[in-house]
């Protein structure tokens, strides 16, 4: 197996599946399921989920809530989002852990990046929620920073398109989907894959991203069997 240990990041807007708020449970289901195959492949599975189905912190400014305020509102967004995919994976019989990076120890873990590890090697799912605990940052942010903390091999960007492609497919007929990219190539294409904050950090650590289309049934696994799919994004 190519990779041994993977951060893979999912979107919390996903989880809306066909409803325009909150979780739909077909939704959590499927990610579980993916994230099953990704653990019977024997890979060190970490989850960060983002939280823009419930409440996105950057929106919240235009209702007079203001930037830090709304942060944080939407890093306990991920919390709940990581709370149902918790209960998900644990209905499949995957054993998870949840940790926090802001401390509500009735409800998960405090993060420690020791006991994350210790907890990967021992074969559980560890999900990390509220971001990186501070404000101005996003979850993906928040991926590449785990990602890099427990010394993940790479980044698994889940999406609802399946690479990365040189202009909007959707647009722009075209568009071609690149297989492998380099950092340097993102940057000077202004191709968007994740926000430079988190962007800048993977590249600067070396940890390769893929992106790839995660509301296709069986790609995770696809992706962790090296078939080419998606987009690789590397130095
Ligand atoms: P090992 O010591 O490696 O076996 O890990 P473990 O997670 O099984 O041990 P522990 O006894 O620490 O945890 C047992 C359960 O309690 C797990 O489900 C943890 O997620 C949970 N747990 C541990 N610490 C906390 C905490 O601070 N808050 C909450 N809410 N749960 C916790």
């Amino acid at each position: 197996m190519k990779y041994k240990r993977i951060l893979l990041k999912l979107s919390g807007e996903s989880l809306m599946g066909d409803q325009q708020f909150g979780i739909e449970q077909k939704a959590v289901l499927h990610y579980a399921e993916e994230i099953r195959t990704a653990v019977a492949t024997k890979a060190e599975v970490a989850i960060v989920i983002g939280g823009g189905n419930i409440f996105r912190g950057i929106q919240a400014t235009a209702n007079g809530i203001d930037r830090v305020q709304g942060d944080y509102m939407g890093m306990l967004a991920t919390i709940i989002n990581s709370m149902a995919l918790q209960a998900s994976l644990e209905k499949l019989g995957i054993p998870t852990r949840l940790m926090s990076a802001i401390e509500m120890k009735e409800i998960c873990e405090p993060f420690i990046r020791r006991r994350a590890v210790r907890h990967l090697e021992k074969g559980r799912v560890v999900i990390f929620g509220a971001g990186t605990g501070n404000p101005y940052f996003t979850t993906d942010t928040a991926a590449s920073l785990r990602a890099i903390e427990i010394e993940a091999d790479v980044i698994l960007k889940g999406t609802r398109v399946d690479g990365i492609y040189s202009a909007d497919p959707e647009k722009d007929k075209k568009a071609k989907r690149y297989d492998t990219i380099t950092f340097d190539e993102v940057y000077k294409k202004g191709l968007q894959v994740m926000d430079l904050t988190a962007f800048t950090l993977c590249k600067e650590n070396k940890l390769p991203i893929i992106v790839f289309d995660i509301n296709k049934k069986g790609n995770l696994k696809r992706v962790l069997q090296d078939e080419k799919i998606g987009t690789l994004v590397k130095n």
